[in-house]
């Protein structure tokens, strides 16, 4: 990096590189109708993944006489004008709050862990890539940069993305049962939680029931939680959730957390069903796939759960022990109910990667 000034103020030009590596994240108590500004109705819960993760690669040049960003960018080694266009609205949009990201030139390079439409959030992965990389040019200029700003960042992008910041699990969104929460960014509940031994390395599987683009987007989804007829109740469900799973979790209860996240996952479906105009991300196989789950539970005492995200490809959430058990399980019986037989094998991961420099905690 060339710096000639490190004060935000006086910053004439500069010019560096940053790379990110950030996971995706799995919700189990789901985030689901947002306010402006990207706040959310409800707090969430999830637990950032391990081996799902988008990796952003961003060459920068900072002149303080340009008054607008400009950003390539290049998936997968493709440019992609299309996201390039996204992410410069993303950085514009922040430049009330920040003006020195106007005299911004970015070169983007950012691939994937993971396949796309998979039923794994790239949004996640991507935007808190993009948040860390943000924060971390900023802090060049002479800005803080933490994680919580990262995160803040990440969730002006997406919101889910703003718990991909951390190690573990993660809450978003204000709630009375955790102090720290806020709505602007994630809290990683490590050191603030005592999790339970019982949930330590948390497995997640995830079955691809097919990798078609969803045909409702997740934005549509939220605006249509304003007016929608159960909005409240659900939003209080979510409130209540919040705190039980936390009660699971310190407990070391797998039945109270399955049941939990699984109420959850149905909960956000029957959102969709009943949302005006309805729609239906669920497939045939996802419902089958739900069924199955249920029976080798109740038949075998099989300590597997499942949770959905805003699609038809079914998490498989299960403790490290039953690992060999749930994957035969999954080998004997799933696979006709798979597109190509396809499933991803996750788990609970160590948070973002950089491998140049780092941010304040
Ligand atoms: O972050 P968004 O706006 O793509 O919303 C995603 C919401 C869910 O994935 C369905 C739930 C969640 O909390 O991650």
């Amino acid at each position: 990096m060339t710096l000639s000034n490190r004060t935000n103020d006086s910053t004439q030009s500069a010019s560096g590189r940053v790379i990110w590596s950030a996971p995706s994240n799995i919700a189990l108590v789901k985030y689901w109708g947002k306010k402006e500004n990207q706040i959310p109705c409800n707090p969430s819960i999830s637990f950032s993944l391990d081996s799902s993760r988008t990796e952003m690669d961003v060459t920068w040049n900072y002149q303080c006489h340009q008054n607008n960003p400009v950003v390539n960018f290049k998936f997968e080694g493709e440019e992609n004008k299309n996201f390039a266009l996204k992410i410069s609205n993303y950085i514009e949009a922040l430049t009330d709050d920040y003006s020195s990201l106007k005299g911004l030139s970015l070169d983007i390079s950012s691939k994937n862990t993971f396949p796309h439409s998979a039923g794994i959030a790239s949004s996640a992965s991507s935007m808190a890539a993009l948040g860390l990389c943000l924060s971390s040019i900023l802090k060049q200029l002479g800005h803080t940069g933490s994680l919580q700003e990262a995160s803040s960042l990440a969730r002006l992008g997406s919101g889910s993305a703003c718990r991909s910041l951390y190690e573990g699990w993660t809450l978003w969104g204000e709630t009375e049962a955790l102090k720290e929460s806020s709505n602007e960014y994630a809290t990683p509940l490590k050191g603030l939680i005592p999790i339970h031994p019982n949930f330590e390395n948390i497995q997640d599987s995830v079955l691809v029931v097919t990798s078609k683009p969803k045909p409702v987007s997740s934005r549509v989804g939220h605006a249509l939680m304003h007016n929608h007829p159960y909005a409240e109740a659900r939003f209080k469900r979510a409130v209540e959730n919040t705190s039980a799973l936390f009660e699971a979790l310190t407990e070391g209860s797998w039945e109270k957390f399955g049941s939990i996240v699984e109420a959850e996952a149905l909960d956000l479906h029957a959102m969709m069903l009943t949302s005006d105009p309805s729609y239906i991300l669920l497939r045939p196989e996802s419902l089958a796939i739900i069924e199955k789950v249920r029976k080798v539970r109740e038949e075998r005492g099989l300590c597997v759960y499942f949770t959905l995200d805003a699609g038809p490809n079914v998490h498989l959430i299960y403790p490290e022990k039953s690992a060999n058990a749930v994957k035969e399980w999954i080998n004997s019986e799933l696979l006709n109910l798979l597109e190509a037989g396809l499933w991803l094998d996750d788990k609970i991961g160590l948070g973002p990667v950089n491998k140049l420099e780092s941010l304040d905690e």
